[in-house]
């Protein structure tokens, strides 16, 4: 696939068929991935891919914490507040998706719901985690960024769906203890992977950009 179409057309999955990845084909993914810029070329990422019985029992984990009302802990924070550029594309986009859902993406109980959903890695056979090590400054969190996006967007040149997930580092340390990960590690992002169930009307959203004329100055 050419590479800006690959860019354009790329989207986030929200329900995957249950069939596996060939092992091969993650693997080559994840090679493809290693090729993004980082800072000194430190290539500061290390990566988990979770399938099969084990990724159950994770799902299983996370929900039995979210069921307990767990506070969230994750190693890198959610914002506390957006400015209000941002945060009118985040409502937009909320708004947009729940009501090609019919639902209130808003209402606690929906939240929960869909933290759930989060947690189930949406049906995905796999479900990758980035890691690097928690002595990494701000610098390191940027390359992971570009390899995740490198990861995406190599996956869906083989047709494989992808969803980047904070969520999936609301209980880090859990998910590192579960791993056998040591708390040294900073849990970057989770990623559901799989082939997309273009079926469920979930996958038909496409979000929007904001026109480009609006986020560039030109200095001449
Ligand atoms: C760092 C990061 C965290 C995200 N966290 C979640 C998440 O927890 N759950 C989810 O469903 N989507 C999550 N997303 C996906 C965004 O909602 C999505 O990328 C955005 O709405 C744009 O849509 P697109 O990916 O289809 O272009 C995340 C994206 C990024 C980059």
């Amino acid at each position: 696939m050419e590479a800006v179409e690959c860019i354009k057309t790329r989207k986030s999955i929200r329900k995957f068929r249950h069939d596996p990845v060939p092992k091969n084909i993650l693997t080559e993914i994840i090679n493809t991935a290693q090729w993004s810029p980082s800072y000194k070329n430190s290539q500061p990422w290390e990566v988990v891919i979770v399938s099969g019985k084990k990724k159950e029992e994770l799902s299983g984990l996370l929900i039995k914490l979210l069921e307990e009302g767990k506070a969230p802990e994750p190693d890198i924070p959610e914002a506390i507040s957006w400015p209000p550029e941002t945060e009118e594309r985040i409502n937009e986009t909320m708004k947009k998706r729940g009501a090609l859902l019919g639902i209130d993406l808003n209402s606690p109980e929906i939240k929960k719901k869909s933290k759930a959903a989060n947690f189930r890695f949406y049906g995905a056979p796999h479900g990758i985690f980035l890691f690097h090590d928690s002595s990494l400054n701000e610098w390191s969190i940027f390359d992971a960024g570009l390899f995740a996006q490198s990861l995406m967007l190599a996956a869906h040149a083989h047709g494989i769906g992808t969803v980047p997930q904070g969520f999936l580092i609301d209980y880090s340390s859990e998910i590192k203890q579960f791993l056998g990960i040591p708390d040294s590690k900073r849990l970057v992002l989770g990623i559901s992977i799989g082939y997309p169930d273009m079926e469920n009307p979930i996958n038909t959203y496409r979000t929007t950009r904001a026109e480009t004329e609006k986020i560039l100055r030109w200095f001449e």
